[in-house]
This record gives C-alpha cells, sequence and structure tokens, in this order.
C-alpha cells in the first residue's frame, strides 16, 4: 500500500510533520493514538491509568491489523512513539506503505516534552523523566531503525525542511 508512516519517538514531531505533508501531498492524515481516544472515548492517560499500558498496546496493535485489512491507501500516519516497540506490529507498518523515522537526541526531547501532561510514560520527577527518556531511547532507536525505510536526523531541520526531504 502507498502510505506514508512516520515513526519516533514521543516529542519526533510527527503529527505536525504529518499534517503538514498530508496538506503538501494531497493525502489523508491519521494519527493512531487520535483514533485510540475517539475510540475507547478516553485519554490516553486514562487508558493506561485504567487498564494498563499492555492493554493500550493490544489497542494499537487492533487498529493496525485493521487498517491493512481495510487497504487504506494515500494516508499520511503518525504512529504512537511505541507502537514499533512490537516487533509484530512491523509486518502491518511495513504493508501499509513507507516507513519513515523522525530521528532526534534526546536533548530535542527533553526541551520539547518539558511540563508535557498528556503522556503517561512521562509523568514523574525531572530527574525520573530524563532518565526514563534516556533508557527508552536507548532501547528503542535500534527497533525505529530496524522497521524504517527512511531515515531523517531532523534536530537541526525546520519543520517545512523535514517535509521537503520527504517528498523528495
Ligand atoms: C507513547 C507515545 C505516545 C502515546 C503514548 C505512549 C510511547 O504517542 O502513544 O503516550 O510509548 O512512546 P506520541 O509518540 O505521539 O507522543
Amino acid at each position: 500500500m502507498n502510505s506514508i508512516i512516520l515513526i519516533g519517538f514521543m516529542g519526533a514531531g510527527k503529527t505536525t510533520i504529518g499534517k503538514k505533508l498530508a496538506k503538501e501531498l494531497d493525502y489523508k492524515f491519521l494519527d493512531t493514538d487520535e483514533m485510540i481516544v475517539s475510540r475507547e472515548g478516553m485519554s490516553i492517560n486514562d487508558i493506561f491509568d485504567r487498564y494498563g499500558e499492555e492493554h493500550f498496546r493490544t489497542l494499537e496493535t487492533e487498529l493496525l491489523a485493521e487498517l491493512v485489512e481495510n487497504n487504506v491507501e494515500n494516508v499520511i500516519f503518525s504512529v504512537g512513539g511505541g507502537l514499533p516497540v512490537r516487533k509484530d506490529n512491523h509486518f502491518y507498518l511495513k504493508k501499509l506503505g513507507k516507513v519513515i523515522y523522525l530521528s532526534v537526541v534526546e536533548s530535542t526531547i527533553r526541551e520539547r516534552l518539558a511540563g508535557d501532561t498528556q503522556r503517561p510514560l512521562l509523568r514523574g520527577s525531572e530527574k525520573e523523566v530524563a532518565d526514563r527518556i534516556n533508557s527508552m531511547l536507548e532501547k528503542r532507536d535500534p527497533i525505529y531503525r530496524e522497521v524504517a525505510d527512511i531515515i531523517l536526523q531532523t534536530d537541526n531541520m525546520s519543520v517545512s525542511e523535514i517535509v521537503e526531504e520527504i517528498i523528495k
């Protein structure tokens, strides 16, 4: 299928870039987090608190399988930062289209997500959050690289430059 799937850590800019890219290419834009929130009728924080992270991961996998089954085309997807961590999801990501990893270094993530309250995995003191970002990024970066067709190091690029690069 011919869609584009943006993957990367929380704060990598998947949603911002995805929306602009969709506009430029005249594609539809879909965000897996937004789809899950709208289907479940509750926030990501509430899903994690009430049912736990594993349940959220299962919702992600089910949604992905459904998108592939429905042959969804011409879409720019922004997927949750943890979605590619489940290796079973790689099959579906590849089926949907081209997978692009928006890579950012740890300091960029910390700056962008300072004070965020919407992400259950980033709750805690500044030190706890920084340590968690560090260890999660270390674990996830090789997984993102493994599933990606294209890798873009985006720290020093503007949104327009990133969009242009992807279109090229
Ligand atoms: C998560 C990333 C979030 C959201 C959830 C868990 C993660 O999405 O799916 O809070 O495990 O990295 P974004 O990457 O869009 O912030």
